[in-house]
């Protein structure tokens, strides 16, 4: 049996963009041949510049979709998703017997490599798993897990806006590119709330987009933290070479990519 980890950027994404810019060209052209040997009108020039317009950034974000899926992927040659999910599982140290939680786990990617890490210890993976990621499941992370050979992990259904478990429940808790997916105007609100899960002295390692649009001030976030006791709390830029570089992050869209790591 085949792991099916799929992709960030679902290739239906690069599908339907390529099908808008084809049908704004098609209607493009369909429109000059009714207009044949006609005047054209103001209206009709706006309507030939929107189409083409319309064409043009649908065609670009086609472009965008297809490359950021191929270097996404698990199985091409730039295989980020994977470097990323194997890096973060190294903060991921969990004593014998331990439980940890993974919000958002999509395919189970990386509650399933912290799991093979961590074979005297419990993985826990939660996700909303809606329409927006139509590869990702509970049986997809749970075939993935079987295909891995990997027993130590569990998946349920979880919403990382209310997490269904009491104060200081997990050794460790971790994310990935989750959070700037939902819509919400106090994001440090949802890290507080994974926090909240953790047990003291377990460990955190929480990576998404944290542009200060996105959540607001991170640096006084991390100082909040220290001075409530929680200690090596690193806010690392993962664009300067630990998983992409500028370059990269900013043609992916991966631009802010932040990894927010320490120990309640
Ligand atoms: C870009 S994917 C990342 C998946 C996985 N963490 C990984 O690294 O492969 C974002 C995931 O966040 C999940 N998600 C979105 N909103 C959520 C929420 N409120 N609670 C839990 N998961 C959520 C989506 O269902 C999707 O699986």
């Amino acid at each position: 049996m085949k792991t099916k980890y799929g992709n960030w950027m679902p290739v239906e994404y690069g599908i339907a963009a390529s099908a808008l810019a084809g049908a704004c060209l098609g209607a493009d052209i369909v429109l000059r041949i009714k207009e044949r040997g006609q005047d054209k009108t103001i209206l009709s020039h706006c309507a030939h510049a929107a189409l083409l317009t319309g064409a043009a950034v649908s065609a670009a974000g086609a472009a965008y979709c297809f490359t950021a899926h191929s270097k996404f992927s698990y199985n091409g040659d730039r295989q980020l998703a994977r470097q990323v999910t194997e890096g973060l599982a190294q903060y991921i140290d969990l004593p014998n017997g331990g439980l940890a939680l993974d919000v958002g786990c999509g395919s189970g990617a990386l509650a399933i490599e912290c799991a093979k890490r961590n074979p005297s210890a419990t993985v826990l993976g939660v996700d909303t798993w809606g329409p927006q990621y139509l590869a990702y499941s509970k049986k997809v992370c749970e075939r993935n897990a079987e295909a891995e050979g990997v027993t130590n992990v569990r998946f349920e259904k979880g919403n990382a806006l209310h997490l269904e478990y009491p104060d200081e429940t997990f050794d460790a808790v971790m994310s990935n590119y989750v959070y700037h997916n939902i819509p919400s105007d106090d994001r440090q609100a949802i890290l507080r709330e994974t926090l909240r899960v953790l047990k003291k002295g377990g460990t955190f390692a929480i990576h998404d987009l944290m542009s200060e649009k996105r959540y607001g001030d991170m640096e006084l976030f991390a100082q909040l933290l220290r001075d409530e006791g929680y200690e090596r709390v690193e806010l690392i830029d993962t664009t300067d070479g630990m998983f992409m570089d500028r370059r990269e992050a900013a043609m992916l869209m991966l631009k802010g990519s932040v990894l927010l790591t320490g120990t309640k």
